[in-house]
């Protein structure tokens, strides 16, 4: 999968995209992840990616032309399944979205900044606009990072370990159940029996009814889904 970052800010994209699974990831070719900085599609001296709003808002706001060319070489390039905009007001983001994602070949993230975007561009250039929750951050970059850490980290292969990204918390609208490891015993305090029975149809039988009642207590909205 091919993941094209578009952002005013590089720099805040570099270490999270660049350690531990998506690293990895990249490394061994299951994830390729590009970040272009959006000056460079610029064609003035200073380098201009924000303008005062029409209508005398305060704020600035994203320039056309600079994501327009960007987006546009981006395209000429390979075709994208998805062309997705951060953005407070999207479509709020999940792990059936991270889900669908994960199956995609090429999406771009064009972050957004400042005000807002010129409101053409998710007219015109965006099939998808996401928001990772009901608050405002000072950019879309950090958004950007957690939409690609969640869609690399369950593309098949990626994690050493796949069953891990099946039993993830949300997959199956459940919360995971509870993990222990050594010692059994610290402090008193002691790891169910049951997860030291070797019995296996047990234990799936636990870790489902602990699953679910887990759910059940602190995200019951889950199970109505
Ligand atoms: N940009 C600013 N706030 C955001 C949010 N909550 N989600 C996605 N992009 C954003």
């Amino acid at each position: 999968m091919r993941i094209d970052i578009i952002t005013v800010v590089p720099e805040l994209l570099a270490s999270p995209l660049n350690e531990s699974i998506l690293k990895r990831a990249q490394e061994s070719g299951h994830a390729e992840i590009y970040v272009h900085n959006l000056r460079d599609y610029t064609d003035d001296k200073r380098r201009t990616v924000d303008d005062y709003p029409f209508g005398g808002e305060a704020g600035m706001v994203m320039k056309i032309e600079p994501v327009y060319r960007c987006i546009e070489k981006l395209k000429s390039e390979r075709d994208y399944d998805e062309i997705i905009f951060t953005s407070p007001d999207g479509i709020t983001y999940n792990q059936h979205e991270a889900n669908r994602l994960s199956l995609m070949k090429n999406i771009i993230i064009l972050c957004g900044h400042y005000k807002g975007i010129d409101y053409r561009i998710r007219e015109h250039l965006i099939t998808r606009e996401i928001s990772i929750g009901d608050y405002v951050l000072t950019g879309g970059e950090l958004a950007a990072c957690v939409i690609a850490d969640s869609v690399v980290r369950i593309i098949p292969g990626a994690i050493g370990d796949e069953a891990s990204a099946l039993t993830d918390c949300f997959q199956d609208n459940l919360l995971a159940p509870p993990v222990y490891t050594r010692p059994a015993e610290f402090n008193g305090w002691k790891v169910p029996d049951v997860l030291l029975s070797g019995n296996f149809a047990e234990i799936e039988k636990w870790q489902d009814n602990e699953a679910y009642m887990r759910t059940k207590l602190l995200r019951p909205d889950l199970l109505n889904e």
